[in-house]
């Protein structure tokens, strides 16, 4: 990247976080609307979608893949879907821009239709796993004609006419590999079954099943699930809404627990269970979080929550957990930096194949401010004091939640913390930096 192009960004110590907000729509919801949108025939509007660029960049394949896709109004968007197995030969090759999300789903949706597509990404989509769908979605029939060395992208995937169904236990946490296999395992005739070690987000099971798809999802073993989708199904359009991201709402919330005399309401957050680890680990750690006028908002539970500014404490965050977290451990390295006490989270493997090497982004983002850290394993300590100096310039290396992060602690820090690079916000928060102006975060 052209270094002058490098859209850098201060955030200081102001005053308190106050107010009320709503953060944008979930991304992992709003990819899959859009998939399961053009997977059925038919007309499925979908309501506060996330128009960031990740998602749009989703909307634009399925569209070359042959549905037709229309924004009616902010955040509201309609998908004239061509059923399961009726996506088009696309006439160039699909981007995915920065999301490894959009990108693997779409591969599972075309494994298992008759066409043939090239997917590529950006610089950091580039760095990231394939293999780990490839493999399943091979053994289901579909076949791998390129794939760049280490199994990365640019690759192209030449669908199966007549996918065969699995069992398959997938060898990491990973919903986009439960999904991308559910995906495909749509157009195979009988069971599609996947036996998850841990259970990781279940918004494509719950969304199949808003559309009709018989399926089902029983406990496994002490973390895991065992899901058996029944393929071939007549998808029926259906209406969704998003609710608002909990990986979004975890910045201003954080902002709000570090950010002394603080007191903020973030409205309608998604409160799925498997999305709340960083809330269960706050709240462990001795943070004020109240969730209030608890609800079902299509087909997911949400709540206001309300955050004031907490002394916090040192805690021991278990492996097991990870999955449910697995987006925060950026923004939790943040709070545990201003806690009283070491915190340890363990079991962080993935981290390091992210949008970056979130693990080492990580480490080097609080230790460019004045915070000690370590990496032992797979895990991550960070010995917290208080307030940290700050000072420090935090390279973004194209992840989002980095940037969104290191914005988050020069909010608490003595002096301003810097990130080279903004830009990449947009993936997943358009508008962040005015929702965290508006709430009173000194950011320039
Ligand atoms: C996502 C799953 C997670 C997560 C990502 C969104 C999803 O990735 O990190 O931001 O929507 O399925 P993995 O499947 O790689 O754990």
């Amino acid at each position: 990247m052209n270094p002058s192009q490098l859209t850098p960004l201060t955030a200081r110590q102001g005053g308190a976080v106050r107010g009320r907000a709503r953060v944008p729509g979930d991304k992992s919801i709003s990819h899959r609307a859009l998939i399961l949108g053009a997977l059925t025939v038919g007309e499925t509007t979908i309501a506060g979608l996330l128009e960031g660029d990740d998602v749009l960049h989703t909307a634009a394949a399925m569209w070359a893949l042959g549905a037709r896709v229309e924004r009616s109004g902010d955040g509201t968007w309609r998908i004239y879907g061509v059923g399961v197995g009726g996506f088009i030969q696309p006439g160039r090759a699909l981007d995915f821009g920065n999301s490894g999300t959009g990108c693997r789903l779409a591969i599972g949706a075309v494994a298992g239709a008759p066409v043939t597509a090239t997917f590529d990404g950006d610089d950091s989509l580039r760095t990231r796993p394939m293999r780990r769908v490839l493999d399943p979605l091979e053994k289901m029939g579909a076949r791998v004609l390129q794939v760049a060395e280490g199994g990365r992208l640019p690759l192209t995937l030449q669908g199966a006419a007549n996918p065969i169904p699995i069992v398959y236990e997938p060898p990491v946490a990973s919903a986009q590999l439960k999904s991308a296999v559910l995906l495909a395992g749509l157009a195979a005739p009988g069971e599609t079954t996947i036996i998850e070690a841990e259970a990781t987000r279940d918004h494509t099971e719950r969304m199949l099943k808003h559309f009709g798809a018989k399926i089902s999802s029983k406990p496994h073993g002490e973390h895991g699930r065992r899901i058996v989708l029944q393929g071939q199904p007549e998808l029926e359009p259906a209406n969704v809404l998003v609710p608002a991201d909990p990986s979004s709402a975890a910045f201003p919330l954080v902002a709000a627990l570090i950010t002394p005399g603080s007191e903020l309401v973030l409205e309608a957050v998604m409160t799925n269970p498997l999305r709340t680890g960083l809330l269960t680990t706050l709240r462990e750690m001795g943070a004020t979080i109240e969730a209030l006028d608890k609800r079902d908002d299509g087909g997911e539970e949400v709540a206001d929550l309300r955050v004031v500014a907490s002394a916090l404490k040192g805690v021991d965050v278990p492996p097991e957990r990870a999955p449910s977290m697995i987006d925060e451990y950026p923004v939790l390295a943040v709070a545990a930096s201003l806690a009283e006490g070491t915190t340890r989270m363990r079991g962080l493997k993935e981290l390091r194949v992210k949008e970056s090497d979130r693990l080492a982004a990580t480490v080097d983002m609080m230790r460019a401010n004045g915070v000690t850290v370590e990496i032992e394993g797979d895990d991550l300590i960070v010995h917290g004091k208080g307030r940290p100096t700050g000072g420090g310039e935090v390279k973004t290396h194209m992840d989002h939640r980095i940037a969104m992060s290191a914005l988050v602690l020069g909010l608490a820090t003595e002096n301003p913390v810097r990130i080279d690079d903004s830009a990449f916000i947009a993936t997943s928060f358009p508008g962040f930096v005015e929702l965290m102006r508006s709430i009173g975060a000194d950011l320039t």
